[in-house]
This record gives structure tokens, sequence and C-alpha cells, in this order.
């Protein structure tokens, strides 16, 4: 019984650890799918849908290349609330956030593909 027991409790370690190691690196390949939609829905939604700019500016390879990294994930984790960023740290890890800001700072190819569509976590609750 009681050796039962510990090779449970080893296992539920074990998992832990592998979630938090997931966390601490790049976004797993489906993570990576919902975060570029998120990107192009709703960071689009006022960043413009090919994000050239809308009521936010543009978030382009252009546009973000002279600015240092850390300050674009710092806007983005704790927005700008009195100019209308919203932050997204509660909704977003600050490694996703990390792999976003290189993905629009690398004009990565997957920002522009066309949509494929992934239903995001927030889209399940709101029954979308
Ligand atoms: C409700 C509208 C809105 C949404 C949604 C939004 N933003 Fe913004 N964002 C803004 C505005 C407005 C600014 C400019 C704030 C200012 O004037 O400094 C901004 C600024 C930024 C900046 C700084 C750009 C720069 O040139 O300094 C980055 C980076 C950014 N947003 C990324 C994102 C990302 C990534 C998302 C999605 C996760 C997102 N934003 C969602 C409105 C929004």
């Amino acid at each position: 019984m009681r050796k039962v027991g510990i090779s449970r409790s080893l296992f539920v370690i074990g998992c832990l650890s592998i979630s938090l190691m997931a966390h601490s690196q790049t976004p797993v390949a489906e993570r990576q799918q919902e975060l570029i939609h998120l990107v192009k829905q709703d960071c689009g939604s006022c960043h413009g849908m090919t994000l050239k700019g809308g009521l936010g500016p543009a978030l382009t390879q252009q546009a973000l290349a002279d600015k240092p990294k850390q300050f674009l994930i710092d806007t983005i984790l704790y927005g700008r609330e009195a100019l209308a960023m919203p932050p997204w740290q509660g909704i977003l890890t600050k490694d996703e956030v990390i792999w976003m800001v290189d993905q629009l700072t690398q004009g990565s190819d997957a920002l522009n593909q066309p949509q494929l569509h992934v239903q995001t976590k927030a889209q399940d609750e709101v029954g979308q």
C-alpha cells in the first residue's frame, strides 16, 4: 500500500515538473497557433488585421525595428492603460509574450499566412 502511495506522489511530482518546464520554454506547437490567432484577432482588432496600425500603432517588423525587446514585452504584459493598450499578464505568460515579440520583430511567416481556424480557450468559454 505504502509503495503505491509513494510512486503515485512521484508520478504527480513528475507531471508537475514537466508542466512547469513547458511554461519556461517556447510554447508548444498548439499554443503557438493559438498565440498567432490571438495576435491576428485580438491584437489585430486595435493594431489592424494586418498589424499595420489602427487605434494602436503598427506592429510590423519595420515599425518595431528600433524598439528594445524588453520595452515591447513590458508593454504587452503590463499594458499602457491610460493610452488604451490593455495588459495581457494573467492571459499570457511572460514566455508566451517573449515568443510573440520574437515573431513580431522577426516578421514571422506564420503571421502573414492565412488564418487557420484555432479554437482558443477564450472562445470556448464564451461558447463560440
Ligand atoms: C484595445 C486596443 C488594443 C489591443 C486589444 C491591443 N493593443 Fe497594443 N496598443 C494599443 C494602443 C492604443 C497602443 C499605443 C499606446 C501608446 O500610445 O503608447 C498600443 C501599443 C502597443 C505596443 C507598443 C508599440 C510601440 O510602438 O511602442 C505593442 C508592442 C503592442 N501594443 C502590442 C500588442 C499586442 C501583442 C496585443 C495583443 C496581445 C495588443 N497590443 C493588443 C491598443 C491595443
